[in-house]
């Protein structure tokens, strides 16, 4: 199969890109307020729009929506089901997917739900949703790079800040990472419903935990040594909670693993912000070969925009 060509094809069919949700300032804030709730109340409420990217689908709610390294499957009824019984409703009000990613010959594979399209009109207006649309690529390659690089996070408490409706990449160290222990984060209520469920219907060999977390939360400052963060620097109004929230979590001897693309001046925002209170920051563009291979294969491609697509890495620690 000519894959740039399925990719062209998939992207050429979607419609809806995180960008027109973040690019605005000034006076047409207000007005373009309501059109971004209008795009995030679509993307929401599309039967279509919870199901996973892949470069095959018919539609997505992204143009560039992932960068191939995930397959995933919707799983038969009945293939999966919860630890704890009392969360059975919960388990029933979604659809389960496998996403399996492939790292040289060994495969990766993890089970997660896609809550069935029953927003009401006070979710959508609650609490930032732009996690709860999808798994953006970032994640993906967040994810795809902790699989290439496991052995970080050996008997290692990890933190993941922002993890959206999967937590993916934390959810692949809990998995396969051997670590202390694992905590999955986001502000997201919803999101959070989503990870704890998805968390009953993996098998972990480590204590695994899920929680909403907001970044201005001071009360959460416990220490984690390595924190994962995917595509959330496009906040201007919550960078400096993001960039105190890492402060109060990352030990001296800690690791951040920030992903993110530059989206415009976000992704160096953040880095300048950073550096101020003290952190250093390494940023890393080609960070692993597949990954690198994929992005040099899109940059022909008319809709994909290196700036805002493709993810970087940041290295961030204390000293
Ligand atoms: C673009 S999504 C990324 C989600 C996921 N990491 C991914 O890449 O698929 C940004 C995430 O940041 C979370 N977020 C935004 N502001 C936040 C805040 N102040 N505190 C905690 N989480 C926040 C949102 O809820 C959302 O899940």
């Amino acid at each position: 199969m000519d894959q740039r060509k399925d990719v062209y094809e998939y992207q050429s069919k979607c419609s809806i890109d995180i960008n027109e949700l973040i690019k605005f300032s000034g006076n047409e804030k207000k007005k373009v307020a309501r059109r971004r709730w209008a795009i995030l109340a679509k993307a929401l409420k599309s039967p279509t729009g919870s199901e996973p990217s892949s470069p095959t689908d018919e539609y997505s709610v992204r143009r560039i929506s992932s960068f191939m390294l995930l397959q995933t499957q919707q799983l038969p009824s009945g293939s999966v089901s919860p630890t704890d019984a009392r969360l059975l409703d919960q388990f029933n009000k979604r659809t389960w997917y496998s996403y399996s990613m492939l790292v040289g010959e060994r495969s990766f594979s993890v089970h997660v739900g896609h809550r069935n399209r029953t927003f009401s009109a006070e979710d959508l207006m609650g609490f930032n949703n732009t996690g709860n649309i999808c798994i953006w690529p970032s994640e993906e390659t967040l994810s795809y790079y902790v699989c290439n690089n496991l052995d970080m996070f050996n008997d290692k408490k990890v933190l993941e800040l922002g993890g959206g409706m999967s937590c993916l990449a934390g959810l692949y160290v809990a998995t396969y990472g051997r670590p202390r222990s694992v905590t999955l984060t986001d502000g997201n209520k919803i999101s959070m419903e989503n990870v704890q469920v998805t968390l009953e219907c993996n098998k972990f060999d480590c204590p695994v935990d899920s929680r909403v977390l907001k970044w201005n939360d001071v009360s959460f400052a416990e220490f984690h040594d390595v924190i994962l963060c995917a595509d959330c620097l496009f906040f201007d109004d919550a960078r400096n909670d993001l960039i105190d929230c890492l402060w109060r979590t990352l030990p001296p001897n800690g690791l951040a693993l920030v992903m993110a693309p530059e989206r415009g001046n976000t992704l160096d925002n953040f880095i300048d912000q950073s550096r101020k209170i003290g952190f250093q920051c390494r940023k890393i563009v080609n960070y692993n070969d597949v990954v690198w291979s994929k992005r040099l294969a899109l940059l022909d491609n008319v809709e994909f925009d290196d700036n805002i697509h493709y993810p970087i890495l940041i290295e961030v620690t204390k000293s």
